[in-house]
């Protein structure tokens, strides 16, 4: 009895050293992160004489830190403010070889914005990239992982962003969880946010997402979004026609990243900052804003702080929703979510999505049935969009029918009874 027990308990603490020596097993990201990072807003703006608010500065950064808790998006669960390209200096400290923030952006160094950020209750995430240079032309990683790893560490940073230009795409495989490691042998948990897949994928490579869901927590899948519905409907589209192949890979601590969230932009009208909002919380996307915190109209604020809409993105189980049929171009985008009833029928959020430019809001009339909503007992209906809105109970061979706007979307919560 002693003898087996000791050589279960072996076996037991090996597996688990193996298991952490293999993978990054950082228990960070149980859902998906939340924040808001300077890519698609601010780009590479860095002359502060011009555009002392738009500049990537220290204090662009404590200015939405500031924000973001004032205008109540911390406690809608937004949590990490994440500076991205072009912070540093084009070259490295000549004795120490350390990465070195840009003097005149940062002067105080990243440790003084670092401390605000906790201080204020946030986290702090910062880009880097895994090859020679970062995509703006700044100094990458590859030939200082460990240094630039502890550097983090020293840092405070709580994220870390890791792109994938000037890198040698089949190094990646390797080079990207060697520096996953490099960030959990630091002792210090830091979310780790891989864009190895992405150019993978553009080269016409198949990533291994055993692989990454085993040593990242998020990754990025395709292209950069951009500032128009045509970019959130080419990732749409996207990750519809991939979904056999991508969606089972995301789960708690480790997530598909169709990129930013554009609301409060130029580019997205009101029913289309509702279409990316309700598409990226059935994807199961990191909820990550790039937008100017101050200038955000009150109802897209709405949409961005929409407490049932979070919910659904944030759901515990984790799985990520698939576009389960298109009609007439709309769209019919539906996830599997909490709560879970007897013979293991889900609750689900179901989102309409038109791709129609027609000027008067289309009619739909499907069955559950044909949702795939097979619950004999029925569904609780809600509008997540409508907190007066309490459709009723709907059984699986019922109709449902519903009009969606042009370019719009209508999101419903169906808890199964
Ligand atoms: C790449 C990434 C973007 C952004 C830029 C910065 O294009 O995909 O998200 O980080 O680099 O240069």
């Amino acid at each position: 009895m002693y003898r087996a027990s000791s050589v279960f308990l072996g076996t037991f603490l090996l597996l688990q050293l193996l298991h952490c020596g293999m993978g990054l097993d950082n228990g960070l990201a149980l859902t998906p992160p939340m924040g808001w990072m300077s890519w698609e807003r601010f780009r590479c703006l860095t002359d502060c004489e011009l555009y002392p608010n738009e500049c990537i500065s220290e204090q662009l950064f404590r200015r939405h830190a500031d924000l973001l808790v004032t205008e109540g998006y911390a406690d809608a669960g937004y949590e990490y403010i994440i500076i991205d390209d072009c912070w540093l200096e084009k070259d490295r400290d000549n004795k120490s070889q350390k990465l070195v923030a840009d003097k005149q952006r940062f002067p105080n160094g990243l440790n003084p914005l670092a401390d605000h950020i906790h201080n204020i209750g946030l986290k702090f995430g910062l880009y880097q990239d895994y090859g020679t240079n970062t995509c703006a032309g700044f100094p990458g990683v590859i030939k200082h992982m460990q240094l630039d790893a502890q550097t983090f560490a020293d840092w405070d940073v709580d994220y870390v962003k890791l792109d994938g230009c000037y890198a040698n795409i089949s190094d990646m495989a390797v080079g990207y969880p060697e520096f996953g490691r490099l960030l959990n042998a630091t002792g210090r948990p830091m979310v780790y946010s891989c864009s190895w897949p992405a150019y993978q994928e553009d080269a016409g490579e198949m990533p291994d997402y055993t692989s990454l869901k085993q040593h990242c927590n998020l990754w990025r899948n395709w292209d950069d979004i951009d500032d128009s519905l045509e970019s959130v409907a080419q990732i749409m589209d996207y990750f519809g026609k991939n979904q056999d192949r991508i969606q089972p890979h995301a789960g708690p601590g480790h997530w598909n990243d169709p990129d930013m969230l554009l609301l409060g932009n130029y580019g997205l009208s009101y029913d289309q900052s509702k279409l990316q909002m309700a598409i990226w919380s059935i994807m199961a996307a990191p909820l990550i804003m790039s937008n100017d915190l101050a200038a955000v109209r009150p109802e897209i604020k709405d949409i961005l702080q929409n407490r049932k809409v979070i919910a659904v993105d944030q759901d515990v189980l984790g799985i990520q929703g698939r576009r389960v049929l298109s009609k007439n171009q709309i769209e019919v985008w539906s996830r599997p979510i909490t709560p879970v009833v007897s013979n293991n029928q889900h609750s689900y959020a179901v989102a309409f999505a038109s791709r129609r430019s027609d000027g008067a809001p289309y009619r739909i009339v499907f069955t559950l049935k044909e949702l795939g909503l097979h619950n004999a007992a029925g569904y609780d209906v809600e509008d997540l969009y409508d907190d007066t809105s309490k459709l009723g109970i709907f059984r699986p061979a019922n109709q449902f029918i519903t009009r969606v706007n042009p370019n719009g979307v209508n999101f419903y919560k169906f808890t199964a009874l």
